[in-house]
């Protein structure tokens, strides 16, 4: 991951102080607390998004709109050179919702003033089959401006955000550096199937591979492990 090109206007200051309060932090929780005041400032620089967003809408302004990301309603606003953390902006329009998923970081994440809701799951199988998972919703909240919820790697951080309300809402997340792992989980919680989010060439990439290993098994029903 490099960084896109210049800083939106107004991020920088954060930045700086993300960098240097994460230094030396070695527990995901200690980070989270670490950058949780200055997340929160941020999120209350309402000229900041309104020009922001207003450069995005108009197809202007620094962030790169075409840049491939896993979500299509993601934004990457920054990414630290030495990949310690990045800043994403996710555009939710009325009642949309991420699927249920996991992360490779720990996180941070609040709206920018609207309401966001997030529900927790809980991992509840003993992860031996990759393909396979039991979750449970584990508890909701609904953040306000200036409120925030935290995730962290893997089984701990599984959890689904969205827009409950009937406005699009836009919302700002910090990760954390990343794992290896190179895809997060999504999670169908109704048939207990996991698949991989990737970006989208990646996943290109990852079917047609599934596909010709099918296709050498004589066209037989393969594992699955994404959808279409
Ligand atoms: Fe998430």
């Amino acid at each position: 991951m490099t960084t896109p090109g210049p800083i939106p206007d107004g991020i920088a200051p954060f930045c700086d102080a993300c960098a240097e309060g994460l230094s030396g932090v070695a527990d995901d929780r200690a980070r989270i607390e670490r950058v949780r005041d200055d997340f929160c400032r941020l999120l209350g620089e309402t000229e900041l998004f309104a020009r922001l967003l207003a450069e995005i809408a108009e197809g202007t302004g620094p962030v790169d709109l075409r840049r491939p990301t896993a979500f299509d309603n993601e934004l990457l606003l920054y990414a630290h050179p030495r990949r310690l953390f990045s800043l994403r902006l996710y555009l939710y329009e009325p009642a949309r919702f991420t699927p249920v998923h996991d992360h490779n970081s720990w996180g941070l994440l609040g709206p920018v003033g609207g309401v966001l809701e997030v529900v927790g799951y809980r991992r509840e199988d003993d992860g031996s089959r990759p393909e396979l998972a039991r979750v449970a919703p584990a508890g909701r909240r609904t953040l306000r401006p200036a409120e925030t919820a935290s995730t962290l790697p893997l089984d701990e951080g599984i959890h689904r955000v969205g827009n409950p309300t009937d406005r699009t809402v836009a919302s700002l997340s910090l990760y954390g550096q990343s794992l290896a792992r190179g895809y997060i989980q999504e999670f169908d919680p109704e048939t207990g199937r996991v698949y991989r989010i990737l970006r989208p060439h990646e996943k290109k990439r990852m079917l047609a591979a599934q596909a010709l290993a099918a296709l050498g098994a004589g066209g037989a029903p393969g594992t699955g492990g994404t959808r279409p």
